[in-house]
């Protein structure tokens, strides 16, 4: 099995990688190696603009990647390199590219701006409850993600996150570490997701 940048309390086959492993085990933090954004720009163009552009209104169910914190993008290919997630593409692209390779390419992601114009008109009712539910104390006041692994919702399409946001309420899809389905989102009606979703695809 391939070690990956997360951190791990079990040992690593060589000395070295075994303690970098525990000190960041032991600091609770993620310690990815750095990236080439130039070589990440590269290979994004080869393989993943096709479905992941902010340029192409035909991919309205298919996230953006702009502006993501590499944390939460890390996070993201995590899930599927270890089948938490199975959309069978982004499977075997996890199992394709080596870990430099994904470094890369969060890199390039984290450092472009998202679309500047929002998709939606936003939602009072979505706001409302995004404040009642409290999406900002880990998503970030801004909705921008953390360092923690939390993913960027501002300016997500609104599709993706109200598709997202359904598969998290039925507990087919994990949400962060809440246990699954997550009771945070188990009083929301198919209309208070759509909402939510506006909301959050309205902010820049
Ligand atoms: C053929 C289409 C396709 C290609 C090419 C593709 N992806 Fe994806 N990607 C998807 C789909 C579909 C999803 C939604 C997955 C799901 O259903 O959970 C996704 C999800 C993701 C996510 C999770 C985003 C989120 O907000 O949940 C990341 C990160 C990602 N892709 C990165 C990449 C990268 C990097 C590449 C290029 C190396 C790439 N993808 C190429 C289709 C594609
Ligand atoms: C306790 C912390 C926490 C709270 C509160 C929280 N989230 Fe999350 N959320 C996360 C983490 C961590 C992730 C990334 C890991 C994952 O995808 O499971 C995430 C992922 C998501 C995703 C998937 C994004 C993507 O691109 O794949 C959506 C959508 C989402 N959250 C919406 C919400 C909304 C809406 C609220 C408020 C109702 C909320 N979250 C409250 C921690 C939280």
């Amino acid at each position: 099995m391939q070690t990956g940048w997360w951190p791990s309390c079990f040992p690593r086959p060589d000395k070295a990688a075994a303690t970098a492993a525990l000190a960041a085990c032991l600091l609770g933090a993620h310690v990815p190696a750095s990236g080439d954004a130039a070589a990440g720009q590269r290979l994004a163009a080869a393989k993943c603009v096709s479905c992941h552009a902010s340029t192409a209104p035909i991919h309205s169910t298919l996230p953006l990647l702009e502006g993501q914190p590499k944390a939460a993008f890390l996070a993201q290919w995590r899930d599927f390199r270890e089948r938490r997630r199975t959309a069978p593409v982004m499977v075997s692209l996890a199992e394709e590219l080596s870990e430099q390779d994904v470094n890369d390419l969060a890199d390039h992601y984290a450092a472009l701006a998202p679309p500047r114009a929002p998709e939606s008109p936003g939602s009072d009712l979505g706001r409302a409850l995004a404040d009642r539910l409290r999406c900002a104390d880990c998503h970030g006041p801004a909705m921008h993600g953390s360092n923690a692994g939390a993913a960027r919702l501002a300016g997500q399409k609104a599709r993706y996150t109200a598709w997202s946001l359904q598969q998290m309420r039925g507990g087919t899809r994990s949400h962060g570490s809440a246990s699954r389905p997550d009771p945070l989102l188990a009083g929301l009606s198919n209309a208070d997701v759509e909402a939510l979703a506006a909301h959050l695809a309205s902010l820049p």
